[in-house]
């Protein structure tokens, strides 16, 4: 099969094994880069993937004045002359991310704007939670069709007591942001456990701010009056990479050692998929030699539940899986679209409202398919490996947003994937 540009061709694959440490977290840093415009220090990142919001979340931080340097997978954020918190460009359109940098924004420069965020289409991402979250702390924060604006009295923000309507994972980011800049402490409820809020605790802590509570739902910030220390963090690997390349191992059959993923990070993927965590739970083994039979009903839900952004990829492994199975869509309302690529393919999914019904089969057959978001594109790559023929995937560009080389990891276990990158 020829490729195209801006695509990837799988080729059937019959194993997977060998050892591989992952890319650093997307998800935990992107809200740790936004964290670093309060710091009036130098922040060095290691550990720091080389994907496209990575990029993206570099060139707002100059918007904002910081002076940013990124290679060999260390960035130095040095945010000392950082001066503003007006963003105008379309790089904020571009991922949802950019609204975390509301809360810092505002804590430091007492004004906050840009355009509407944007994000993969997978169903409706409002942002009131996050408006009235700020609000609560005493900014005057607002929604239109311009974008998110909004500025802070003289006196800056103020702690308070703040219930989230749902434990909104950006939300709760907001929140830690905005009341580690306030004074006095504030009290979140009903706030995400995601491991990507542990991350942005810890380095805000290592700025000096007095987090508790970051794993229960109910967390206490007292802040410091103000941040000015260079620090140094090592983003952790990435859970979702990592559940890629067990779902990956587990339709392909394998061994796999995934050698720097902290297992509590993954655990409902790790069982489902019966893999095994080494002895220091700094690590995942996944060895089996015969396909994972799936005949169950999962549902996605806020942590340590089934994570959204797992749930295309798994309906690749369902798709095969031989069982019957149903995925339950609790976070977002669009999405199931990789199901329809899957089926260009010859898997049997059928969806209604946000349940998808699996039939699974033993084998998918080739053909091609066109990546329509980023986690949603990573299922249509594992579902090649699944295929009898090659599968082109198109589009490819959505997986850099949050996979620095899906492709290059699962060649070096063995797989033949070939890629024609945009220019
Ligand atoms: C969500 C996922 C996160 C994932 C990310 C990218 C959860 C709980 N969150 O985080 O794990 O990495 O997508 O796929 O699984 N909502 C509102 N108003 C708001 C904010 C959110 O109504 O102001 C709703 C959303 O529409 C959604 C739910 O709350 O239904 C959870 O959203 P949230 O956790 O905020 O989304 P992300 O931070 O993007």
């Amino acid at each position: 099969m020829q490729s195209e540009k801006n695509a990837m061709v799988v080729y059937p694959c019959s194993r997977l094994a060998g050892e591989i440490s992952l890319q650093g977290a997307k998800n935990s840093v992107l809200p740790i880069m936004a964290a670093a415009v309060a710091n009036r220090g130098v922040t060095v990142l290691y550990n720091c993937p080389e994907i496209a919001d990575v990029y993206t979340m570099a060139a707002l931080l100059r918007e904002c004045g910081c002076v940013v340097d990124f290679k060999n997978h260390v960035m130095t954020i040095d945010a000392k002359n950082a001066d503003n918190g007006l963003l105008h460009s379309s790089d904020s359109t571009r991922m949802r991310a950019s609204i975390l940098l509301m809360g810092s924004c505002l804590g430091r420069f007492g004004q906050f704007s840009m355009p509407s965020p944007g994000g993969c289409a997978i169903g409706k991402r409002p942002v009131n939670f996050h408006v009235d979250a700020m609000n609560s702390l005493g900014a005057s924060v607002c929604e239109n069709e311009d974008g998110v604006s909004g500025n802070v009295s003289k006196g800056g923000l103020i702690g308070g007591r703040i219930t989230l309507p749902f434990p909104s994972v950006g939300a709760t980011q907001n929140v830690l942001l905005a009341a580690s800049c306030a004074s006095g402490g504030t009290e979140l409820m009903n706030a995400s456990k995601e491991p990507e809020i542990w991350d942005l605790c810890d380095y805000l802590r290592m700025l000096g701010a007095d987090i508790q509570g970051e794993r229960t739902g109910h967390i206490r910030i007292v802040p410091k009056s103000s941040y000015e220390k260079d620090v140094s963090f090592v983003v952790p690997a990435d859970r979702i990479v990592a559940g890629t390349i067990l779902t990956a191992v587990a339709g392909t059959t394998g061994n796999v050692y995934i050698n720097n993923i902290d297992c509590d990070r993954i655990e409902c993927v790790i069982s489902l998929l019966k893999a095994r965590t080494d002895s220091s739970g700094r690590g995942v083994i996944l060895n089996i030699d015969r396909r994972a039979e799936l005949d169950c009903v999962i549902s996605t839900g806020p942590f340590p539940e089934f994570p959204t952004d797992m749930q295309s990829i798994f309906l690749a492994l369902m798709a095969v899986s031989g069982g019957f199975c149903i995925m339950e869509e609790n976070i977002f309302d669009t999405r199931f679209n990789a199901a329809y690529e899957l089926n260009r393919l010859g898997a049997d999914i059928r969806t209604e409202g946000k349940l998808a019904y699996i039939y699974g089969r033993r084998k998918l057959h080739g053909g091609t398919v066109t990546a329509g978001d980023l986690r949603g594109g990573a299922a249509l790559v594992v579902a090649g490996l699944f295929a009898d023929e090659s599968v082109m995937v198109r589009q490819c560009h959505y997986i850099h947003r949050g996979y620095e080389n899906l492709a290059g990891d699962l060649c070096r276990l063995g797989a033949v994937i070939t890629e024609n990158k945009e220019e």
